[in-house]
């Protein structure tokens, strides 16, 4: 049976280095999206099960990615596998971090919110991806459609203005 999980994109392959990682948010949760040494991109709830620091301030080691607060350290699967101050304890298993779903395609990184059997949106006409910059708009959606629609001095055609639309408008096609 397939579930209901819906997949976002979350970043680019191209910004995320093999042995980096990056904080971002979907809805008003917070995510870490990091990549082992060996390539592999994971999305995880942004939050050290320890005492909350963000894991996205940590810092990847091979496989595992390390929070830099207390240094402790999480395997792929976030589970914790090595805390410090007790280098010889044996982690206990309920000692891990909630992980996404997560599939590279296309040229980006994306999470499904919930576990799911189909594959994120097949990328457009060409499937290239083109990165642009995020704005920030103090106003409400409608107010800002109507102002980039009716602007007749904008800096670029219809035809460019139309991805750009449907991405304010808050849609993935
Ligand atoms: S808050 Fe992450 S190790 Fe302490």
């Amino acid at each position: 049976m397939t579930t209901a999980g819906v997949w976002h994109p979350v970043a680019l392959s191209a910004s995320i280095e093999p042995g980096s990682s990056a904080g971002t948010h979907i809805d008003g949760k917070e995510f870490v999206v990091w990549r082992d040494n060996s390539g592999a991109p994971h999305v995880w709830e942004d939050r050290c099960p320890h005492r909350g620091m963000k894991l996205s301030f940590g810092f990847v080691r091979g496989d595992h990615i390390a929070c830099l607060y207390h240094g402790w350290q999480y395997d792929t699967a976030g589970q914790c596998r090595y805390i410090p101050a007790h280098p010889e304890l044996d982690v206990p298993g309920s000692i891990r971090v909630p992980v996404l779903q997560t599939v590279e395609t296309a040229g980006m990184i994306w999470m499904a919110t919930e576990p799911t059997e189909s594959a994120p949106p097949a990328p457009q006409e060409t499937g290239e991806t083109v990165p642009v910059r995020s704005v920030f708009f103090g106003a409400a959606i409608d107010a800002v459609l109507a102002a980039i629609e009716t602007t007749p001095s904008r800096p670029f055609s219809d035809e460019a203005a139309a991805p750009v639309l449907r991405q304010i408008d808050g849609r993935l096609y």
